[in-house]
């Protein structure tokens, strides 16, 4: 006799919807404020790990444009507190787990290779995980802004997403020529 599979209970719990959490953002504002939080956060802690890459690092080249976009980064930190003051609304960071996934790897990547072009090649990598991060959250909190019409908000978050455009392709640039000289080495 032929026998009817049932789905499995776990795969029925799995398309149910999550109940939302007791603070959940109810409209596009909150969900803008939230993720103004989020990157407050993330931007907060990229100034404290941006040194340690630089430090790792053994191209000048390489160097150099961390070392610039640590300065960037702070900048990006001033500008999302002007982004809570024209929103009117006190800056506040909430922890990204995102970021700290992505900076974990990146101090992984750093342990596990020996200083040089490999390590080199590492740090770019993981940098370049970060900057693709900080494109697609100021890509979204744009649109965010736009449809919100926080024009000053907006002013502030292209700027940001303009410079993390700018990191990754010299970051780019640099895996290429890192890359090939470790090739022609070879
Ligand atoms: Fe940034
Ligand atoms: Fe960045």
């Amino acid at each position: 006799m032929a026998t009817t599979k049932t789905q499995p209970a776990a795969k029925k719990t799995a398309t149910r919807k999550t109940p939302a959490k007791k603070d959940a953002a109810k409209d596009l504002s909150d969900l803008f404020e939230d993720s103004l939080k989020d990157i407050y956060w993330a931007e907060k802690a990229l100034v404290k790990a941006l040194p340690k890459m630089m430090k790792n690092a053994t191209n000048e080249k390489l160097k150099t444009a961390i070392e610039k976009h640590l300065s960037e980064t702070e900048t990006h930190v001033t500008r999302l507190e002007q982004c809570f003051e024209a929103l009117g609304k006190k800056a506040q960071a909430k922890k990204c787990d995102a970021m700290q996934g992505l900076l974990d790897e990146g101090n992984s990547i750093i342990e596990e290779t020996e200083p040089g072009s490999v390590r080199d090649a590492g740090i770019i990598a993981a940098a370049q995980k970060v900057e693709h991060y900080e494109i697609a959250t100021y890509g979204t909190l744009a649109a965010y802004a736009k449809i919100l019409q926080e024009s000053e908000a907006l002013k502030h978050l292209l700027k940001t997403l303009e410079e993390e455009r700018k990191c990754d392709e010299l970051l780019t640039s640099l895996a290429d020529i890192n890359l090939n000289s470790k090739a022609a080495e070879a």
